[in-house]
């Protein structure tokens, strides 16, 4: 059966479908459950929260279901030195966007406070309540983390955009490998090289992974229906991490707008861009993205999002679309489903049907 593979065994789960983790508030209690009891491993993205928030959301998953699911943090979360804005990134900010605060007619926000790292804190809460799975971005774990998370029955999951970067990851002891397609939606978690050179499509980057690597695979990126499963799974793939046809659905925590923009003819058009949050991330097309396609002026990841964050909430207000990034990924033409219920159903019929007909 296609649904029963290293990964299914490994996490004890029905179909090799993980519903991707969404990080900055995207993510859902309602999705992740509803993922996980039909079957597959809903995700939680938690980099963004604090450790009582993350408490209290694994209080409400257990509450609504007995079943496992992927807690989700990064690894490294700023790329600022020593989480400071120097004065000179903050004038070149300024220069780069202050003419988008006054077309939305709001002032140029002061300098940014210093950003502390989260991810210390967060990884204690982690290991306290031992999610079935924890999955991690953005780079590696020292082997003394991963022998603790081992000793406490939680299966890891750390994600490759290259080869080397899987490698790195295998030689590190984690459980699995999440190989990370360009295609994907969302920020690209290169951490060897710069995600600007590490650009391999996700079938290309899992056969390599494939190749070389024993430890099991799971491709992300680029699939949203059945068809893209049975490929993933025929290239070697151990399991499937599906996000942009989830971020779509009813139950994620995406706002109406941004689920809209994805069942819209704007989803043909995705690009990579630094400019919203300082780090490479994939959405829609936006303006403010193509102007500034290539160029730096940017603050450090976090800080961008907190110096854009006032003009994001502008721009939304008055519907200027074309200032935000909706995030998405290439994919997002093909997603049909607005219940997350009936996306699951439907990956898990497509599926079954492909391999039924290449047996006939
Ligand atoms: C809005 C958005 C936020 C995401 N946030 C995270 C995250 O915090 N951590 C993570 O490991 N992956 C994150 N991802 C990646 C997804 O979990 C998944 O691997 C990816 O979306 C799969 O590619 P697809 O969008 O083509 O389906 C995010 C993706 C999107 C679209």
């Amino acid at each position: 059966m296609w649904n029963s593979t290293k990964a299914t065994r490994l996490l004890d789960i029905e179909y090799p479908i993980l519903q991707g983790p969404f990080g900055g508030g995207l993510s859902s209690v309602a999705l992740v459950t509803t993922v996980s009891k039909a079957g597959g491993l809903g995700g939680f993205g938690a980099y963004t929260l604090n450790p009582q928030e993350i408490y209290e959301i694994d209080k409400q998953i257990n509450a609504a279901t007995g079943k496992s699911y992927n807690l989700n943090l990064w690894v490294s979360d700023t790329d600022a030195v020593d989480g400071k804005v120097t004065d000179e990134q903050y004038q070149q900010a300024e220069q780069t966007f202050q003419r988008y605060f006054e077309e939305v007619g709001i002032p140029f926000p002061e300098k940014p406070a210093p950003f502390r790292s989260r991810f210390e804190n967060q990884l204690q809460v982690v290991l306290d309540i031992r999610p079935k799975v924890f999955s991690f971005m953005f780079g590696l774990l020292p082997a003394d983390v991963l022998e603790q998370f081992r000793k406490a029955g939680v299966k890891t999951a750390g994600a490759a955009t290259t080869l080397d970067e899987a490698i790195a990851l295998e030689n590190s002891g984690v459980d699995m490998i999440i190989a990370s397609g360009f295609e994907a939606g969302g920020h690209r978690p290169s951490f060897l090289a710069s995600a600007e050179a590490s650009t391999t499509g996700t079938f290309v980057l899992l056969q390599l992974i494939r190749e070389k690597v024993k430890t099991p695979v799971i491709a992300a990126g680029g699939i949203a229906n059945g068809r893209g499963i049975a490929a993933a799974l025929t290239l070697g793939a151990d399991a499937v991490q599906i996000g942009t046809a989830f971020l779509a659905t009813d139950e994620s925590n995406a706002l109406p707008i941004h689920k809209q923009m994805l069942f819209s003819d704007a989803a043909r058009y995705t690009m990579l861009s630094r400019a919203f949050t300082g780090r490479l991330g994939r959405g829609l097309t936006s303006r403010i993205g193509r102007e500034l396609a290539g160029k730096e002026g940017h603050l450090p990841f976090p800080l961008q999002t907190t110096l854009m964050s006032s003009l994001r909430k502008a721009a939304l207000d008055q519907q200027k679309w074309d200032m935000i990034l909706f995030w998405g990924g290439q994919i997002a033409p093909v997603v049909k489903h607005k219940k997350a219920g009936q996306l699951m159903q439907s990956l898990i019929d497509e599926t079954n049907q492909y391999f039924n007909d290449l047996k006939a």
